[in-house]
């Protein structure tokens, strides 16, 4: 199990260049079995889900190379539909998009139940209701998903009882070749959407609303394949704008689109960090002292979700009192028991975590609970006195590239024995 060794004390300085976002890079690359042709994305993130995500189109017949350090050439000519590799299928909550490609490409799909982070139920059931409306029969048992297009994709009304970011997007990749027009109302509006609508958009599709809670997908004939750059991932930024606000310094990150960012942006003002954005930049300059607020998570423009544990960490050492309200899974605060190891005042009820701002936190072994929550307890240590040891620091690397040689490059003393992760395709 890799483990990250952090020293706490030293502030943060320096810039950081953010690859590619991965919750776009996994339906991307999934949507391209859509096209049967040949798509070229860059600005692929290099983190485990993303490589996995390559290695099961491989195994499924198509064929995927790295043309660029972060540029793929993905051909699915080839593609066999029903041939997800389970072994793969069943580690990322990504694999969940095959349903709607293998839908809209052949008609037929069967995967093993997708995997993701352990942070709540993640039913399927609005992914379901989408496909059923779009005329497949769908089966979902304990260990796999199996779905069959009854006559043909056609266009379909479909109304999401909860802003689904999973359930938009695969609905989007299932209807954008189904015969007819395609309205989802009550649609999530993360950023990440609306690049998979751009990206269908480049390759011949007729998506338009993305980004608003109204979709509308005129289904094509036929797609093709094209050139596309995924967008900057916005948690990747608000991690190390995170972790420059808790040990103090001033870092910039650069390559962003700050309007992503500006609820993150907005809740370090409100900590006591400062602040200031370019057209593509953000430094954050903090003295390290910061105090407490109320965070509650909420689908996109709302405070992100994955950016909950991050600020966990923060306000376990900022003054007086701090709240944070999980609205969107039911199960994302079991880290702060993690935090507690280290000295920090925490109290949860429910979906609601107290915290009671700390003078130090104490370096102690903790553990990495999901991926977010990994990098939280980092945060941790590098603000705490002496050392921490994060073990199941493979969380981490399932999201962030180069996290550790990042953090050290800024200042951080913090290593990392981790056995070589082989990057497919290289
Ligand atoms: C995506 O998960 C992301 N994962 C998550 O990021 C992110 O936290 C989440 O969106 C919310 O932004 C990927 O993109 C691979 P949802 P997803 O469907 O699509 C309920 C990270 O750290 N729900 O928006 O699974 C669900 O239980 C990961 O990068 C249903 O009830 O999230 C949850 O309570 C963690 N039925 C809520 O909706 C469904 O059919 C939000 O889930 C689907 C979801």
């Amino acid at each position: 199990m890799n483990k990250i060794t952090v020293k706490g004390g030293n502030r943060l300085y320096g810039t950081v260049q953010i690859s590619g976002m991965k919750n776009a890079a996994l339906p991307i690359v999934f949507a391209s079995i859509v096209t049967g042709e040949t798509c070229i994305i860059e600005n692929i993130p290099l983190v485990d889900d993303v490589l996995k995500s390559i290695e099961i189109i491989r195994e499924m017949g198509g064929s995927a190379e790295f043309i660029e350090p972060t540029t793929v050439k993905i051909d699915t000519k080839n593609f066999v539909a029903g041939s997800s590799p389970d072994d793969l299928a069943c580690k990322i909550r990504g694999s969940m998009y095959l349903l709607g490609a293998e839908l809209a490409r052949s008609g037929e799909t069967v995967l093993k139940q997708p995997g993701g982070c352990n942070i709540g139920k993640r039913p399927m059931d609005i992914h379901m209701k989408a496909f059923t409306a779009l005329g497949a029969d769908m089966d979902e048992g304990d260990d796999y998903i199996r779905g069959k297009v009854r006559d043909k994709l056609r266009g379909a009304n479909i109304y999401f009882d909860f802003p689904s970011v999973g359930a938009t997007i695969n609905a989007i990749i299932a209807a954008v070749t189904a015969e007819g027009t395609t309205v989802i109302e009550n649609a999530a509006r993360e950023p990440h959407i609306v690049d998979v609508a751009n990206f269908f958009n480049t390759c011949g599709a007729n998506v338009t609303g993305a980004g608003t809670n109204t979709i509308k997908i005129h289904g094509v004939e036929k797609l093709h394949g094209c050139t596309y750059a995924i967008i900057p991932d916005m948690i990747e930024a608000g991690t190390y704008m995170t972790a420059v606000a808790a040990t103090g310094g001033s870092v910039t990150i650069e390559g962003i689109i700050p309007k992503h960012m500006e609820s993150v942006s907005q809740k370090l003002i409100d900590m006591g960090a400062c602040v200031e954005e370019g057209d593509e930049w953000i430094t954050v300059t903090s003295d390290g002292h910061l105090r407490g607020i109320k965070i509650k998570t909420m689908p996109y423009p709302g405070f992100p979700t994955d950016m909950q544990q991050q600020f966990g960490a923060l306000l376990c050492l900022a003054e007086g009192e701090g709240e944070i309200y999980e609205s969107i899974f039911e199960d994302r605060l079991r880290y702060t028991a993690e935090l507690g190891k280290m000295g920090a005042q925490i109290t949860v009820s429910d979906r609601t975590a107290t915290f009671h701002g700390v003078k130090k936190l104490t370096g102690a072994s903790v553990r990495a609970l999901d991926l977010r929550a990994g990098a939280a307890l980092v945060i941790a240590g590098l603000c705490a006195e002496g050392k921490t040891e994060v073990s199941g620091a493979d969380y981490i690397y399932r999201g962030y590239y180069d996290f550790v040689p990042t953090l050290r490059r800024l200042g951080a003393d913090i290593s990392e024995d981790k056995y070589a992760t082989h990057i497919y395709g290289d």
